[in-house]
């Protein structure tokens, strides 16, 4: 017969974890595998909000009130609302960023040495490149928040030769004129070149990223894996082709040339 377990009174209970949301964070942030499913939930999130930016931003074509309006809809009229969207989004970009890079390097020091038959092993130029990529992609993000929202570098006439720089560009009714800052970037072909460059590298990123995201979630099982795939190209390929829309097509003239008035 077993006999029953008898505890000592005096034994030194066994050590246990710190407690609290703080080192939860930390334990999950540190684990590889909380990490990656860090990296695919913010890289889904950033995705979203590149669709969601690229239909907002297809307003273009609606005119100058209909996208002067929707960029004054967000930046007046959501209050806080818009300064905890800029916070959440900023946030989850460099956590993306930063985790992104620890996995890459924590591979390589796993595998100093490379694969002797690389041709065999079964990944994709597409993931095979995603920090090299990544990397463009977020260089790309830089500049382009620099361009249209924090420097607004360059800037246009708008009557008796003076020259109003494009953040401070205003139309009619007051409000900040979105339509030519954006006109006026698209009719440059140098900004033209690298936004079609950067949004062919933003392809490749979300091509492979996408997929891989539902991967890591362990939702690209045999039954889903065929939505899956679809689903990544789907999605890549509707923010290439939106925004190249835009881009091409502001380039191409098919938008009415700027009425800009600085007040
Ligand atoms: C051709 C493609 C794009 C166009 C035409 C475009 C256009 C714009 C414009 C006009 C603004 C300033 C909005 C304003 O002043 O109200 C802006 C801001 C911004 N864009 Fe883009 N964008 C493009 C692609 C992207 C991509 C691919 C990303 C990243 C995924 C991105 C991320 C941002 C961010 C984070 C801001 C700042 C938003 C804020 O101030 O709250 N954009 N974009």
């Amino acid at each position: 017969m077993a006999s029953p377990t008898v505890r000592n009174p005096k034994a030194i209970a066994p050590p246990v974890g710190p407690t609290g949301a703080a080192p939860f964070v930390r334990s999950v942030v540190d684990s590889s595998v909380g990490a990656k499913v860090l990296v695919a939930l913010t890289g889904l999130g950033l995705a979203g909000f590149a669709v969601v930016h690229m239909i907002g931003n297809l307003k273009v074509f609606g005119g100058p009130d209909a996208i002067n309006h929707y960029a004054d809809f967000l930046k007046h009229d959501l209050g806080a609302l818009i300064w905890i969207a800029r916070a959440g989004l900023l946030g989850v970009f460099l956590l993306h960023i930063a985790l992104a890079i620890r996995l890459t390097l924590r591979a390589r020091a796993a595998r100093p040495v490379p694969y002797a038959h690389p041709g065999r092993v079964q990944a994709t130029a597409a993931s095979r490149t995603m920090i090299w990529s990544g990397a463009v992609v977020g260089l790309f993000i830089l500049f382009h928040l620099a361009h249209f929202t924090l420097l607004g570098f360059q800037k246009v006439e708008v009557g008796g030769g003076k020259m109003v720089p494009v953040l401070e560009l205003k139309d009619a009714k007051g409000r900040h004129d979105v339509y030519s800052m954006v006109v006026v970037g698209f009719t440059t072909p140098w900004l033209c070149v690298l936004y079609v460059a950067a949004q062919l590298v933003l392809f490749v990123h979300l091509l492979h990223g996408v997929q891989s995201a539902f991967q890591t979630l362990g939702l690209k099982n045999n039954r889903f894996a065929p939505a899956i795939r679809l689903l990544g190209v789907a999605v890549a390929a509707t923010i290439l082709v939106g925004n190249l829309v835009i881009v091409i097509g502001i380039w191409a003239g098919a938008v009415p040339p700027i009425t800009s008035m600085a007040r």
